[in-house]
């Protein structure tokens, strides 16, 4: 059987390796891919929103499963078109990817269901935001409405600088959308709860916890994550069943009434404090880097899970996970988030020992004349499976050492909370 994965990220070539290692599958399609990709899956040059050529291509080469990594695709209806021809998509539909594409859809799901979450107000305009402010306490979170690749949201230390951030949202800052809103700052720990649906039922798949700044203990501006590691140390018994009985299951339910049932994998970013979770967001797809330590703990064939999902039938299989911990440490390019971005040769990634317990996510790199070069950003996922999470964190250290790469930046500090405790 072939497959297909669409997006190019550390992500996608995590996912490429999962499903290698399926004795059932012949050829694996990666549209677009990267350097990693090229080596495990056939890259396709095709703009992930090109659906129509996407769909050609696939008929062309006998290919009827998708695997979708990335939202922009769903939330503009990869799933909707592709179905429509024929191909099972592993993904949610463009009106179900409304709980990531819109703050303020998720927000009155929540309202309409009592999900825990952060009290909240949409805008449309500035007609009554100073009001509002006036009765918040800092520190005030604003958000914009629309999808902004994790850059749309600002924890705002003062009223003043509340209302400013409100202003440049509504005046066009991002250009998804004017609306915003305005939300209460909720303290405690973060984490990530996957679940996966094949839109009659949920089965869970995995937690994971991410750093999301550029600098060593948790400092800096905010990026697409530096690392991350799998299970969350946070997510007890008694908190996992409040996340699926208080968030999971009433939001599932209340899109299969809306005639939209979600099938795909829908992850849950928690804040929890006292043993109680509440929602800060959801994402229709996995995380990037939370989807490579997922790869890596995962036992059951990930083919199997997919196909399962098609025929409606998850609840008849099980999933299972390493009981090892994972970990991955992204390597970015030197002045990431901040720098523009800088073609630079990676030199010697093919002397660095990978198995499938120690493996090179590749993100943004690409070939050329058979040399490998970072494009800049989040470049390289080293990642690792081991006993406990210090060892994994050494070998990824190790194996980011011994790459010859000029631009290479990494914090050596991942996993930082669960490893101190
Ligand atoms: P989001 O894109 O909604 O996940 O927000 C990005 C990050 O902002 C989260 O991972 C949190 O660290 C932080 N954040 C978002 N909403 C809140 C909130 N209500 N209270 C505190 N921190 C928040
Ligand atoms: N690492 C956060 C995300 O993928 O949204």
């Amino acid at each position: 059987m072939n497959i297909a994965v669409i997006g190019s990220g550390g992500r996608e070539h995590s996912v490429c390796f999962k499903l290698r290692q399926s004795k059932k599958i012949n050829k694996i399609f990666c549209f677009p891919g990267n350097a990693g990709t090229s080596k495990i899956a056939q890259n396709v040059d095709i703009d992930v929103l090109n659906f129509k050529d996407i769909s050609n291509f696939l008929k062309k080469n006998n290919t009827k499963i998708v695997f979708v990594g990335p939202e922009v695709p769903l939330v503009n209806g990869i799933k909707d078109y592709l179905e429509k021809k024929g191909f099972f998509i592993f993904g949610p539909s463009k009106a179900a990817s409304r709980l990531e594409k819109s703050k303020s859809f998720t927000k009155s799901l929540c309202k309409k269901y009592k999900i825990p979450t952060a009290d909240y107000k949409s805008f449309n305009s500035m007609k009554g935001v100073k009001k509002y402010i006036d009765n918040m306490s800092a520190p005030i979170v604003i958000k914009a409405d629309g999808l902004a690749s994790g850059k749309g949201v600002f924890i705002c230390k003062n009223k003043k600088a509340a209302l400013q951030k409100c202003k440049a949202i509504n005046k066009g800052k991002f250009k998804s959308s004017k609306k915003f809103i305005i939300e209460e700052f909720l303290s405690g720990e973060e984490a990530s709860y996957f679940i996966l649906s094949d839109g009659k039922s949920y089965k869970f798949f995995g937690t994971a916890q991410d750093h999301k700044r550029i600098g060593e203990g948790d400092t800096g501006p905010n990026t697409g994550g530096m690392g991350a590691y799998s299970p969350s140390n946070i997510i007890n018994e008694q908190v996992e069943e409040k996340v699926k009985k208080q968030i999971i299951e009433p939001t599932l339910i209340g899109l299969k009434k809306m005639g939209c049932p979600f099938v795909g994998v829908l992850y849950a970013g928690l804040i929890i404090k006292d043993n109680q979770p509440k929602l800060i967001e959801y994402n229709i797809r996995l995380g990037d880097p939370e989807c490579q330590v997922l790869m890596m703990r995962l036992k059951t064939d990930l083919l199997k899970i997919i196909l399962a999902c098609k025929n409606k039938q998850i609840n008849k299989i099980a999933i299972n996970w390493s009981k090892k911990k994972a970990m991955t440490i992204v390597a970015s390019s030197k002045g990431y988030p901040n720098k523009k971005d800088q073609i630079s040769e990676i030199k010697n990634l093919e002397n660095i020992k990978i198995n499938n317990n120690q493996y090179i996510f590749h993100a943004a790199t690409f070939k050329k004349n058979n040399k490998i070069y970072s494009s800049g950003g989040r470049v390289l996922n080293s990642t690792a499976l081991n006993k406990d999470l210090r060892s994994a964190r050494n070998v990824c250290i190790k194996m980011l050492k011994k790459i010859n790469w000029k631009e290479k930046y990494f914090r050596k500090d991942i996993g930082w909370r669960a490893i101190n405790s």
